[in-house]
């Protein structure tokens, strides 16, 4: 029998994910204190190192049971050696398997700065952009492009002469991740730091390549419908040096699979670095959330690493889940828990190595369970 509350399926996966998704669901467990749990979580185990163990990535009862839930939540998957026969990372049905399988196909990564977060630069922590300076979200198409498994290699004797990746750049795919990123500017009513324009920018290479040209074509005719979003324009090449140069200027921006991989690692050096960088994979019915870094095994099991964008995966996870159910109860817990997380970094007490500082995963969940024990409910 089902428990009381909405399921969330949590996959903690492989070298550092654990650690940051058992914060994750400490800050769940410290948002619920003091009534009936709104939610409640299963874990399954599974991933790279899974499978070097056990000839599975994960089990059957664990890939039925995202289907299932209500939510899902996702720590890191990739284990040296860890390898799929076909040259795939093993773990990848936990994180690619499930855009693909779940249908999930808008990448959501917020970009936002907070008071007391520092950037590395050239090895320096400093301050050099300020909040209010950088205050976005990239949408990422999740389930096509060059990430669509239309590759193979061509032989000849035992030796390779050529490898192809297929760019598949579909209009179905194209039109649902550029109408989400639409509303979503529509939403916002922030709009940009720069001005306060509520401003959706397309990124991508219409000046070489015919799948951009037709997402540019999709990105014009859909934003027809949203007369009230100013629509821009960047060719990727040029968005990287804008991004760093003039961040203020971005509000929401959208992206086909590949270049939005790219862009979202650099915007999160905006962001303070991948330490807070958190990603929504949603779809019609369902939705994974995950800190955007790695497995970072050679952090794994030293209780180091920052979980802050797990923190902020759960935010987001439900945020979501929040609005889908329409649930007021769920929507307060996510505004608790920003404001918890904006309030602990800004005392700047519990940096991790990422922010050089020397607090430990566990240090940094505890001054976050505290904060959101003195935050109102
Ligand atoms: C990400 C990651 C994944 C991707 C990897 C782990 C397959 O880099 O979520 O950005 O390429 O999408
Ligand atoms: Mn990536």
């Amino acid at each position: 029998m089902r428990a009381a509350g909405y399921e969330i399926a949590i996959y903690p996966g492989d070298g550092t994910g654990p650690e940051v998704v058992r914060e994750g669901c400490r800050v769940l467990d410290a948002l619920a204190e003091g009534g009936p749990s709104p939610w409640h979580c299963t874990e399954y185990p599974g991933g790279g190192e899974y499978y070097l163990r056990t000839g599975r990535e994960w089990e059957p009862e664990a890939a039925a049971a995202a289907k299932n839930a209500d939510a899902i939540l996702v720590g890191a998957v990739g284990w040296p050696g860890a390898t799929l026969p076909n040259g795939d990372i093993a773990g990848r049905a936990l994180v690619l398997g499930l855009r693909e399988g779940l249908d999930l196909f808008a990448n959501v990564r917020p970009c936002k700065l907070y008071p007391g977060v520092r950037h590395r630069i050239s090895g320096e922590y400093r301050e050099v952009w300020t909040p209010k300076n950088v205050d976005m979200v990239i949408v990422r198409e999740n389930t096509e492009d060059l990430y669509t498994p239309a590759r193979g290699r061509l032989r000849r004797g035992g030796d390779t002469e050529v490898a192809i990746d297929t760019r598949i750049i579909t209009r179905k795919g194209s039109e649902r991740v550029i109408r989400y990123a639409f509303e979503l500017a529509r939403a916002r009513s922030r709009g940009a730091p720069e001005d306060g324009v509520r401003r959706l920018t397309c990124i991508d290479k219409s000046n070489v390549m015919e799948g951009c040209r037709f997402f540019r074509e999709t990105f014009d005719r859909v934003g027809a419908e949203f007369p009230e979003i100013e629509r821009d324009y960047a060719y990727v090449d040029a968005f990287a040096q804008w991004l760093v140069r003039n961040p203020e200027h971005y509000n929401v921006a959208v992206a086909t699979n590949m270049m939005g991989d790219i862009v979202t690692d650099l915007a999160a050096v905006l962001q303070g670095g991948m330490g807070f960088a958190a990603g929504g994979n949603i779809g019609a019915e369902h939705a994974m959330f995950e800190p955007v870094h790695g497995s970072a095994p050679k952090y794994a099991g030293k209780n180091q690493v920052n979980p802050f964008a797990t923190f902020f995966a759960v935010e987001q996870m439900l945020r979501w889940l929040g609005g889908r159910k329409q649930d007021p109860r769920v929507l307060r817990q996510a505004e608790r828990l920003e404001n918890a997380l904006a309030r602990t970094l800004a005392e700047g007490k519990t940096r991790t190595y990422d922010q050089g500082g020397s607090a430990t995963t566990s240090a940094a969940g505890d001054a976050v369970v505290t904060a959101i024990r003195n935050e109102a409910k």
